[in-house]
């Protein structure tokens, strides 16, 4: 990746993004016009192809998505629910065909049926109100369940602006050192998928020598059936910004820079609120409460790209690059945004901080197991009694989290991805061994991720599901290697052509084509398809069989 690139954006800063303006460009048709994108090109001394090809990877900047005026929902809980054809259908009564677009995953898993129209996300019994939301009727918000067992860190009410300070500064008054041996001490590891420890990666950007440094909080929340972070930015926003501001002390960052996707349009309006009221009481910009920290906040709003929850595609992203995949080294934390050191975390990791502060890194580390500490939010999708929003003790039996919290399932179920798209198919038989985890899952063979939770139900052929798997892989596919680019192609025409009767799959064939995404793909996209699909091929062999030969 050129390095020019990376440092021609920043002559203008964090605050005035070409990736921002090609957004606020894109607004009134649905995609930014060809001389808008030359005098973007110029004004940041960047090459028209730099610009086009940035805006031409995402849903909603691309040529393709002008006149839309309507999207919906296509991500797995809603396809699985079978909400979508009457949506689309009472959709069609209102608008042109090419007036229609797609979004995956809205975050509305827990009562499915969800569209978005001008800014605003819908789901449930609102497709029913179709004619007074197209006139500008008010529709009430979606609600969905919020409990916990265990205790209650992340789900506990935030702190009001006064006890905010009051922690802000016990914070800092410890000083960075302590308080980041106290966040190392409490065991914390990344919750957007990989698990890694976040002392370490604070400790790393900490020692990179920089006069600027930066903080991203990553709130692409972009598996389809995850809404935990949506949550957490919407009522729980002051725990990130806290967590954010922790991060920002103890490396040295001056910038916190918040990148939310934008199918999550109520995120971005809480979390600017929030900032907004962080300001007004003093607790933003220079000396906060008297100490030399420094310390602001950036919002970006997503422009629809499954990938850019990959760290170093996000990076690209906001430096107004496509935002393809880069190889590391060099880490993020060496030479991340606009090729100064950075730390990435997830909302969940970022918010998870607040607790560690207040109680201390020694007493969250006593809650969960030996190597996964702490809690963890579920996403349960509407196929449960009460779906919602779980906090868990790390540890937790599945079943406990499917029969006490979510109450049950509504129709028989087969099966349940967890963890997203990359995240394991569980089967049935394995609920009732599994513990809520990392370790538990990956002995068994799974993945806990994000720990969103889709159900299969029994009448849902197996074989469709891994079509939709494969299909969203490969629209998601950043393109930069060819295992994944061409791979999960190919994988989806496989089982498409498989499923429509026109020819078996050959077992062999199929099983090359598995092990080149998984060793052969750059990041974990294309590398991490395959657990899924390998899951399916043992626990539904029977279901599966007349697909392959
Ligand atoms: C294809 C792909 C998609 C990802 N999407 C997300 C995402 O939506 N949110 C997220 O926090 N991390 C996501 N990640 C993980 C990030 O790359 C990164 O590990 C994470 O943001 C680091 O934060 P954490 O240590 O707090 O988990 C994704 C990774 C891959 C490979
Ligand atoms: S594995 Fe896929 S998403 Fe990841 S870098 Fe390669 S092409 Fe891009």
């Amino acid at each position: 990746m050129s390095k020019n690139l990376s440092e021609l954006p920043f002559r203008k800063g964090v605050e005035d993004t070409l990736f921002d303006k090609l957004g606020r460009l894109a607004q009134p048709a649905g995609a930014p016009s060809a001389e808008e994108m030359e005098r973007l090109a110029e004004e940041f001394l960047v090459g028209k192809a730099n610009v086009y090809g940035a805006a031409s990877f995402y849903d909603f900047l691309k040529e393709e998505n002008r006149g839309k005026e309507v999207y919906v929902c296509n991500g797995t809980a809603c396809v699985c629910a079978g909400t979508q054809g009457k949506v689309h259908e009472t959709l069609e009564s209102h608008f042109e065909a090419d007036q229609i677009g797609h979004m995956t995953c809205l975050g509305r898993c827990h009562e499915n049926a969800a569209f978005h129209y001008k800014g605003q996300n819908y789901s449930g019994e609102d497709i029913a109100y179709a004619s007074e939301i197209f006139s500008g009727g008010v529709i009430a918000p979606d609600t969905y369940s919020v409990g916990h067992h265990g205790p209650e860190l992340l789900t506990a009410p935030d702190n009001d602006l006064q006890q905010f300070s009051e922690l802000l500064r016990r914070a800092l008054e410890m000083g960075q050192e302590p308080l980041l041996d106290e966040i190392t001490r409490s065991g914390l590891r990344g919750r957007g998928g990989a698990g890694f420890p976040i002392g370490l990666k604070l400790d790393a950007c900490r020692q990179a020598d920089s006069d600027t440094k930066f903080i991203i909080c990553n709130a692409d929340e972009g598996d389809p059936g995850a809404y935990s972070d949506r949550y957490l930015l919407e009522e729980r926003p002051l725990s990130v910004l806290f967590g954010m501001m922790v991060a920002g002390f103890v490396t040295g960052a001056e910038w916190g820079v918040l990148y939310i996707r934008a199918e999550y349009p109520d995120s971005v309006a809480v979390i600017e609120r929030a900032i907004a009221d962080l300001h007004d009481h003093g607790l933003l910009g220079t000396k906060i409460l008297g100490f030399p920290f420094t310390y602001n906040f950036k919002v970006i709003k997503a422009q629809g790209a499954y990938i850019c929850g990959e760290e170093t595609a996000l990076i690209n992203s906001i430096e107004g690059q496509r935002p393809e995949v880069r190889t590391r080294p060099p880490y993020p934390t060496q030479a991340g945004l606009f090729n100064k050191p950075t730390v990435v975390n997830n909302v969940e990791t970022l918010a998870a901080l607040r607790s560690i502060v207040d109680q201390g890194g020694r007493h969250y580390a006593k809650i969960g197991t030996a190597r996964s500490k702490g809690t963890k939010l579920v996403s349960l999708d509407s196929f449960f009694m009460r779906p919602g929003i779980y906090e868990v003790e790390m540890g937790t039996p599945l079943s406990v989290i499917i029969d006490e919290l979510g109450g049950g399932f509504k129709a028989p179920v087969k099966a349940m991805q967890i963890g997203g798209p990359l995240g394991g198919i569980v089967p049935a038989e394995k609920f009732g061994e599994l513990t809520l985890d990392y370790e538990a899952f990956q002995q068994q063979g799974f993945l806990l991720g994000h720990a969103s939770m889709v159900c299969i139900p029994e009448t849902f052929p197996m074989i469709d599901y891994l079509e939709h798997l494969m299909d969203f892989a490969q629209y998601e596919s950043c393109g930069k290697c060819f295992p994944c680019r061409l791979g999960t192609k190919r994988g989806h025409e496989l089982l498409k052509r498989a499923r429509e009767g026109r020819g078996a799959i050959d077992r062999t064939l199929f099983a090359d084509l598995l092990d080149t995404l998984q060793n052969g793909s750059l990041c974990a996209h294309g590398g991490g398809i395959p657990l899924p699909v390998r899951n399916a091929l043992q626990y539904f062999s029977k279901e599966l069989q007349p697909y392959f030969n």
